[in-house]
């Protein structure tokens, strides 16, 4: 099972502030069945300033960790990347090796700021080779008002990557709802952790897929082949039609009623 897109290294970002709770928080990785995590370090976050996304800073303390774990008697592979916070100029970021992974790019927005002309600063991307992946859709505003708004991004094939907490209601309500309206409307491709913490946002993709799986097993075996395409740098994503799927269509019922 791969996860792309969790903080889980210590004192890089909010993550973990401790070796401790990263190894931690990797036991219980392990436990899920969890073998492949790529760690995406907030980037160009105005949370960020002053501290150090560097690439080979980030992949020492990798390292660093992996051994850590290794000592203990536990294997990981753990790759990085970032979590890049969106501006119109993410064009002029491609030569730094954290802000991509292969051919691709994890990007997040404001939670409640549309940004202006994002469509144009994607398309941009696309041309330059590169697919970006927008992070957690469920959690914008603007896409829980209006889920059909990320039609003009799936036309030039971004990728949508929703967290495991907004499928098990850990965001509230609204966030729940929204992210399986856009299960059932084909804007998932994949499905991350974003694990902050040994508490309440730790790894938790198998209780997603466990639930998404009482509608098809089919379900969690694409989104995982979909992360994994990501690992291999390959374009075969399968797009999942969740719309027959009567046990998502009877869930969101009851969440809509809830
Ligand atoms: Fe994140």
């Amino acid at each position: 099972m791969i996860d792309f897109h969790n903080h889980v290294l210590p004192n890089v970002d909010d993550g973990p502030k401790t070796m401790d709770v990263t190894l931690d928080m990797l036991e219980c990785a392990k436990q899920q069945g969890i073998n492949i995590i790529v760690n995406t370090v907030h980037y160009k976050h105005p949370k960020m300033k002053g501290k150090n996304t560097n690439y080979d800073f980030i992949n020492k303390i990798k390292d660093e960790v992996v051994n850590e774990f290794l000592s203990r008697g536990k294997k990981i592979k753990i790759y990085i990347t970032s979590e890049v916070y969106f501006s119109s100029n993410l064009c002029s970021i491609l030569n730094d090796p954290i802000a991509t992974f292969n051919d691709f790019m994890l990007i997040e927005f404001h939670p409640t700021i549309k940004p202006p002309n994002y469509i144009n600063t994607f398309f941009d991307l696309r041309m330059k080779g590169i697919t970006p992946i927008l992070a957690h859709p469920e959690r914008y505003r603007f896409v829980q008002n209006n889920p059909y708004e990320l039609e003009s991004l799936k036309k030039i094939d971004v990728l949508f990557q929703i967290d495991a907490g907004s499928i098990l209601g850990q965001f509230g309500l609204k966030t729940k709802k929204t992210a399986f309206k856009l299960l059932q409307n084909g804007f998932c491709d994949l499905i991350g952790s974003d694990s902050h913490n040994n508490r309440n946002r730790n790894f938790c993709i198998k209780r997603a897929y466990d639930l998404l799986s009482k509608s098809s097993a089919k379900i969690p075996k694409a989104l995982n082949h979909n992360s994994s395409c990501i690992i291999d740098n390959s374009d075969d994503f399968i797009n999942v039609d969740f719309k027959k799927q009567n046990f998502l269509n009877k869930l969101l019922k009851k969440i809509v009623n809830n």
